[in-house]
Order: structure tokens, then sequence, then C-alpha cells
């Protein structure tokens, strides 16, 4: 029989289902859909309003079609942690349940309130001991654990809980084979040893992912996005939430040639935004001694759609910027479940990515 499980992302503007039928030949997407959240119901994986969002998960998995319960739930927000850390090797499992005394020096957090994690990424030798370099991971217990409620009261089964990061890796996986090709590996041997920079343009969250193939070399979560933009205009514009959001969609970024105070607005929010990202580049090259250099960076999420921003993020930082292609490469069961995920092209890689290792 079939594996299938329902790839959850619960984001602060809507909530995504990716239903997956994994066998031995690979991955199939049976269905996808989305249904969008009020503003003010998730706010940076906080949930601030529990009953609206079990009926949107209700709402996602009558409408979706789904045909299974089990569901596994990427995070990415404020309260989820990666570091890279390098530690001696021991046997993994050892390795992990020894994590609580490793993260003092690491992270501001008390063990007893986090879940935590370890994934190696290489193994190397480091004055004579076999040393693993990894990221650690430390998600806050409790805003989990409010998403976990609302996953059961919605009548899903969270089977487990992945990093939205590696969610993003996996979707955007530019060593995936082509749909329909049986053989294994990349088409294109170059991309098995490009780094590319992923970047995801949430409305609460902005998320960078650097990563050498598909092997994560860093992972940061900048807790700011689109919705920090809205709001600045909205009380420049006083206008209502939605009508500030749309006229940050069809003004763009218009960088040094904006010229009303609207206009300003969305430039010096995304200027933020933009450094903000910068800094997090600079410091990843700094502190991470597998990164060498990044040869061409990928953005996704709901921001990235937004006018002008692709070309600053060429100028800015002299790098190949593409827009993510979630869907190259993937196998769907129907023509109506493709063109709906290609309908949502700019949000549907965290949910088609998440699945286990
Ligand atoms: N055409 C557009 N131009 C500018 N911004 C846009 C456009 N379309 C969507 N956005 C912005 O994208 C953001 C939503 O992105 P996305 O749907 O990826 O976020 P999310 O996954 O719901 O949130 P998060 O990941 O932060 O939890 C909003 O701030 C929205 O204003
Ligand atoms: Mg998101």
């Amino acid at each position: 029989m079939p594996r299938q499980m329902i790839g959850l992302d619960i984001g602060q503007t809507a909530v995504r289902g990716a239903q997956l039928r994994i066998t031995r030949g690979g991955i199939t997407v049976t269905r996808y859909h989305e249904v969008s959240l009020p503003h003010g119901v998730v706010s940076q994986g906080d949930v601030l309003d529990a009953p609206t969002l079990v009926a949107a998960l209700q709402q996602l998995y009558d409408e979706g079609d789904f045909t299974t319960r089990q569901a596994r739930l990427s995070i990415g927000n404020r309260h989820v942690y990666v570091r890279e850390h390098s530690v001696k090797r021991v046997p993994l499992t050892m390795l992990k349940s020894s994590l609580r005394y490793q993260i003092d020096d690491v992270l501001p957090l008390d063990p007893d309130k986090a879940v935590l994690d370890y994934f190696p990424a290489s193994l190397s030798v480091t004055g004579g001991q076999p040393t693993y370099t990894g990221l650690l991971v430390a998600a806050e217990t409790e805003p989990l654990e409010a998403l976990a409620q609302a996953i059961h009261k919605a009548k899903l089964r969270l089977t487990g809980v992945d990093l939205s990061a590696f969610a993003l890796l996996r979707a955007l996986d530019p060593t995936r084979p082509t749909a329909g090709a049986d053989g294994q590996g990349s088409g294109n041997a170059l991309d098995r040893v490009l780094t590319d920079l992923i970047i995801d343009f949430g409305a609460g969250t902005t998320q960078i992912v650097a990563v050498h193939g598909i092997r994560p070399l860093a992972v940061r979560m900048l807790p700011s996005g689109g919705d920090d933009i809205t709001e600045v205009l909205q009380s420049v514009d006083d206008a209502a939430f939605g009508e500030a959001e749309a006229a940050k969609a069809s003004t763009g970024y218009l960088g040094g040639l904006a010229q009303t105070p609207a206009e300003q607005a969305i430039a010096a929010g995304v200027d933020r935004l933009v450094s903000a990202i910068s800094d997090t580049i600079t410091f990843f090259h700094n502190t991470t001694p597998d990164l060498e250099h990044i040869d061409r960076v990928i953005i996704t999420g709901g921001g990235s759609r937004m006018p002008g921003l692709q070309q600053h993020l060429v100028d800015l930082l002299g790098l190949p910027v593409y827009l993510g292609q979630p869907l190259q490469g993937l196998r769907f069961a129907s023509a109506e479940a493709e063109s709906y995920a290609y309908d949502h092209l700019s949000t549907c890689a965290v949910a088609l990515g998440t699945m286990e290792n």
C-alpha cells in the first residue's frame, strides 16, 4: 500500500495542504489546496484566534478533497531557532538525547521549554576526532502545542513536525530528476555543486536558507515580512489592511523613484527588509566555513511577487535572482491538482516539500 500524507503549512495569510503519495518509485502530489486566513488569526507562528484557525483547517480538508488525515506540519517562525553546530561524533540517538546539555552555549533557551533536534550535514576529523558539522534546531514548545491542538481539533492526525527551511530546499531542489524520467539524479550535474540562497518572503517571517546542492549550510528566520510593510502603508494612507495590501501589490518597489508618501513607505519597508537579509548573508559568510560563495538566489513566498523586488535584489546583491520553481520535476496525480498548485506557485513550496527525510 502506498503511504499518503498531507504536508501542512500554517502561514500567516493562509493554511496550505499538499497530499503526497510516497512509493518506492517516488513522490506523487495527489491533492493541493489553500484556504486564506483573515489578518490576525496567526501571527509569526502564534495562534491568536484558535477557532478560526480550526475552521480554516477543516475547510482545507473538505474543499481540498483530501483522503488521508495523517498530516506533517512544517514550522519556521520566531519561535524556531537553527544554529550551525559542530559536535564530536557519537551514535545519533545518544547525540540527540544529550542536546539539552549543549544548547546552553548555543541558544538562549530553556531546554525544558523546547523541542530539540540535530541534523548532521557532514563528517570531518578535527584535532584527531571525528566531528559532525550540522544544524541544531530548537522549537519553543508552547506555540508549537497551540498549532498541534488546532490540527487535532480539525480532526487531522499530526504525525510529525518538520523545519520549513528543509521543506523549502526539498521543494526547490534543483537536482530533482524531471517528472517522467525514471533515471536518478539531476539532469544538470552543475546543480549538485552550486550554492543557492533561498529567500522565502512571508507575511510575518522571512526565511533565509543557504544550501549547497541539497545540503543545508545555514538557516535564519527574520521576524519581519510583508505585513510590516502593509501596516506602515495602512497608517500612511489611513486605509483598511486589505486596501493597503492591494496598494502595496500594485505600486511595488520603486526605490529612489518613489515620490508619494505611500510609494516611499513601501520603498523604505523593502529597504529595511533587504538590509536585514544582506546582514544575514554577511553573517553566514563569516560564520559558516562551508559557505565559500553564493552562486544564485532563489526567491519564493507571496512577497517575492512584489513588482520591482527581484531586480532590486539583483542590483543590490550582484547575484542572479530566480523565482523558485517548486513544481519543476514534480509528479501530479491529476491536471486539476497541478493547475491549482501552479496558480499558487509562490506559496506552495513549503507544503509540497514537507515530508520525512
Ligand atoms: N503581488 C504582491 N506584491 C507584493 N506583496 C505581495 C504580493 N502578493 C503577496 N504579497 C505579500 O506576501 C505576503 C504573504 O506571503 P506568504 O503567503 O508567503 O506568507 P505566509 O506564508 O502566509 O506567512 P508566513 O510565512 O510569514 O507565516 C504578504 O505580506 C503579502 O502582502
Ligand atoms: Mg510562509
